[in-house]
């Protein structure tokens, strides 16, 4: 099965206009295997200052959240129309931040993908399990249970226009990396998962690990068979590092 390799990049409420700057120049001659994607996602006040339509048709733009509502009275939300009027093709969901620290649900997730998909930008959805979980063997219940009401609210056809991004909580910020067996296990789960509602679009959909992924490990996890790129937080702020990560990913 072919699938394209992504690289996305979460700034969190990270960088400036100098990292846009920085980023952007340090693109402009990314050295990129054929079929693979590199997707910046700065905090929402430097979307439209990271002018990615300058740096080729492989480098995209994407937002760290956004609004299942279409407008109205919900001081700081960002609205899909918002997203697309400064041309962002991409937007992460259910970040594991936004799960723990503000309160969002799964089923509030499944709401965001929905509003996306209406909007043509497309949701990078987040799952993951937190370390007591997996210590406790809950990780496949986790991770359906945050699966599931995204295939209630949009049905599996729609799994076709989205990607899932695989980050353990505990992996997260912490430097702790999943080895390559047991992410590329996780993903093995996830397509499993996804299968049991259609095998066809659960072998098409990217799967990108995210949790300390850097320039020393990002080759060792994109070589296993259903890890098709990462989500970077951290190394994803360093210029020169975001790009041998980038370098390291190659579409199938
Ligand atoms: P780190 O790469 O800093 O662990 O962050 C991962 C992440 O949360 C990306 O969304």
């Amino acid at each position: 099965m072919k699938r394209r390799a992504i690289v996305a990049a979460n700034w969190k409420m990270n960088g400036g206009l100098e990292l846009v700057k920085t980023m952007t120049t340090g693109l402009n001659n990314l050295d990129l295997a054929e079929n693979v994607d590199v997707i910046i996602c700065p905090s929402a006040p430097y979307l439209s200052a990271f002018e990615h339509d300058k740096l080729g048709k492989s480098i995209h733009l994407g937002a760290q959240n956004v609004s299942e509502h279409q407008k109205g009275a919900f001081t700081g939300e960002i609205s899909t129309t918002m997203l697309q009027e400064l041309s962002v093709e991409f937007v992460i969901i259910g970040h594991s931040e936004r799960r723990s620290i503000f309160a969002e649900s799964s089923k509030q997730a499944a709401l965001k993908v929905k509003a996306a998909l209406a909007a043509g930008i497309t949701p990078i959805l987040c799952i993951g399990e937190s370390e007591s979980e997996r210590v406790e063997e809950q990780t496949e219940a986790v991770l359906s249970a945050q699966l599931q009401p995204v295939i209630d609210e949009i049905g599996i056809e729609k799994f076709n226009e989205i990607v899932i991004a695989y980050e353990p909580v505990w992996a997260i910020g912490t430097g702790k990396t999943a080895s390559p067996e047991m992410a590329q296990a996780t993903h093995c789960f996830i397509r499993q998962f996804l299968a049991k509602a259609n095998s066809e679009i659960a072998n098409k959909v990217p799967l990108l690990y995210g949790g300390s992924v850097n320039a020393a490990n990002c080759e060792k996890l994109f070589a296993q068979a259903d890890i098709d790129g990462g989500l970077i937080g951290g190394a994803s702020l360093k210029v020169d590092e975001f790009k041998i990560i980038c370098s390291a990913a190659k579409g199938t």
